[in-house]
């Protein structure tokens, strides 16, 4: 099938460094999730495990915008995500930061579309947009649930508890895997205790 190159070669270049940085994010809450593993917190390491989930999709959405609208994907090195940190507070903090910087990238994004008169690629990241209210909303939720934990051990159980409660979903209308169908049941993030 002819696709129509429909992105100019500066925004091909900007869309495929955003699905880098989501990739990144994706490798930064991996590295949290593990961080978290060593802590022996399952839970917490569990909603950061589904928050690397997300944010795989998020990159292979845009991998998949680049490709339906005749761009070419460019695969970059990711950065290697800090490995450790000085408590769950801190590694909370971090991620709010880190959504908080990604939302000015995504606004930068759109900077370039509209600089590029690209309506469509404009369109589309209004979806990262809104996406971003919605994990800067998350994110501190769970930065002050973690605040006001603390280190008293009980409410450090209980939310870890809770925060093992996460599980990951799709957006709708998302499909990873779109050239043929994958086995019944699979899905990512999924931690067997
Ligand atoms: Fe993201
Ligand atoms: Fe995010």
């Amino acid at each position: 099938m002819m696709v129509i190159l429909m992105l100019s070669e500066k925004m091909t270049e900007a869309l495929n460094g955003q699905a880098n940085r989501e990739l990144y994010s994706s490798y930064l809450y991996l590295s949290m999730s593990a961080y978290f593993e060593s802590l022996g917190l399952r839970g917490f390491a569990n909603w950061m495990r589904v928050q690397a989930g997300e944010e795989l999709v998020h990159g292979m959405k845009m991998y998949d915008y680049v490709i339906s609208a005749g761009g070419r994907g460019r695969m970059q090195a990711i950065e290697a995500p800090q490995f450790v940190w000085a408590s769950p507070v801190e590694a909370f903090q971090a991620v709010y930061n880190h959504e908080r910087v990604v939302t000015g990238l995504i606004k930068a994004l759109v900077g370039v579309a509209i600089s590029e008169k690209d309506k469509t690629t404009e369109n589309f990241l209004q979806w990262y947009l809104d996406e971003q209210v919605e994990e800067e909303e998350s994110s501190d939720m769970v930065l002050n649930k973690a605040k006001t934990v603390g280190s008293d051990p009980r409410a450090l159980a209980a939310a870890d508890k809770e925060l093992g409660q996460r599980r990951f979903k799709f957006p709708s209308g998302f499909d990873m895997f779109p050239y043929g169908r994958q086995p019944e049941g699979t899905t990512i993030g999924s931690l067997k205790k």
